[in-house]
């Protein structure tokens, strides 16, 4: 989290250096090339430099490429001067030269509709592109792999589809990736963990699916969120490779089954981990007492089972402990005591005994004669509901066993 704060900074810093006396002439024209291109001509022309008249380009190219623009964002987008057109930032490169060049593109809740042309990659020194909250779809650009600067690339709910945008994987600066609600779908490409230059990465909301590639634990990111995903298999053991910098993970509402691998114990930076809304069974590993940064942890919605272990319960700093709608048969009494500190705990719809609100004993019953195996499935749970939590379903008169795991999940790696 540090890492990113930082980022923040920097980029509030680049974008707070945007120089208010660029001044532009008004007798400056802009004529048509042979090869429909625009020059610059005019006296405005010892001002600009070539990154500017390539960004003049660029953005001419996307306010054609822009089909509704509810907010008349795209209006101010007239003349040579880029710098001052609407959600566009402007500041002297990192090689501290004089001149001005395109370092930030800002249209976050912009209702654009479009899509983003391949001229976007003549705007060679981005560093921040953020287009959150706008309704353009279609590729990133193939060109994007010129953006040498690009640290945050934030297109988060939009309507981009298709297989992942393997285009930023090449970004050799990218820090924080933010493609979260879209409508992308497929495997996430195992590369994604490689990249050392990453901080954050924000898959959430999307359609993806098949495993989380087995490499996770090489990824440097602080933050990283798989939420609301159609991930299946296990999540990798290699997670524990993290403890040098991960702060929150998120894996909630996918369909990993398996065992929470011990693993996870190393993470001893992890504030938040949630994996809420899975098929994950076996018990809780014990090596979580060692976990001492955690505030939030949210393991509710699975299949887990057994004892929740006092030493979880005393993490120092625990503030959210939600296990509900599992199968756990006992917990510590440190764990009923950490309310009396102050900190949230939730067991309900588990099987408890003496403890209010759990699954009624047949449910428990019928689930518990079954072995536990940290097993992957790949199927959804059983059409007939028997393991939905007691509140929401009602209670089934016999239990069918689950059905065999059938086919497996393609490799892809
Ligand atoms: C505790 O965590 C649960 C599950 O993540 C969440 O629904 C709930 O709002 C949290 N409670 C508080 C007070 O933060």
């Amino acid at each position: 989290m540090a890492k990113l704060l930082l980022a923040c900074f920097l980029c509030l810093l680049l974008l707070w250096t945007v120089p208010s006396g660029f001044q532009t002439s008004s007798d400056a024209t802009l004529l048509p090339t042979a090869s429909g291109r625009h020059l610059l001509q005019g006296s405005i022309a010892p001002l600009v430099n070539p990154a500017l008249q390539n960004a003049f380009i660029a953005l001419q190219a996307w306010k054609n490429a822009i089909t509704s623009d509810p907010l008349g964002i795209t209006a101010t987008w007239v003349g040579p001067n880029v710098c001052q057109y609407r959600g566009v930032f402007c500041s002297p490169p990192p090689d501290k030269s004089c001149q001005l060049v395109v370092s930030g593109i800002d249209l976050n809740h912009a209702l654009l509709t479009g899509t983003l042309p391949e001229e976007l990659g003549l705007l060679t020194y981005l560093a921040l592109f953020h287009i959150n909250t706008n309704f353009f779809s279609g590729p990133i650009p193939y060109s994007f792999k010129n953006l040498f600067l690009l640290f945050e690339l934030d297109i988060s709910n939009n309507r981009f589809s298709g297989d992942f945008p393997a285009v930023v994987l090449g970004l050799p600066s990218l820090a924080y990736l933010d493609i979260r609600f879209n409508g992308y779908r497929g495997i996430l490409p195992p590369a994604i963990f490689d990249k050392q230059s990453l901080d954050a990465i924000f898959v959430n909301n999307n359609y993806f699916a098949c495993y989380i590639p087995a490499n996770l634990g090489n990824s440097p990111v602080s933050v990283v969120n798989f939420a609301n995903n159609q991930f299946d298999g296990t999540i990798p053991g290699s997670i524990g490779n993290m403890f040098k910098t991960l702060n929150e993970i998120n894996f909630l509402n996918n369909e990993l089954s398996g065992c929470i691998p011990p693993q996870v114990g190393a993470l001893t930076l992890l504030n938040v981990f949630d994996a809420s809304f899975n098929l994950l069974g076996g018990t809780l590993p014990d090596t979580i007492a060692n976990m001492i940064s955690l505030v939030d942890l949210d393991v509710a919605d699975n299949l887990l089972t057994g004892v929740v272990p006092a030493g979880i319960c005393d993490l120092p700093n625990l503030v959210n402990f939600t296990f509900s709608d599992n199968f756990f048969t006992s917990e510590s009494p440190d764990c009923l005591r950490l309310p009396s500190r102050g900190a949230i705990v939730d067991d309900r719809g588990n099987c408890i005994p003496n403890v209010p609100f759990q699954r009624p004993p047949q449910q428990c019953a019928a689930f518990l004669s079954q072995p536990t195996t940290c097993y992957p499935k790949y199927i959804a749970p059983d059409p007939y509901g028997s393991w939905a939590p007691i509140d929401r379903s009602p209670l089934p008169q016999s239990y069918p066993a689950p059905p065999p795991p059938v086919a497996p999940p393609p490799s892809y790696y």
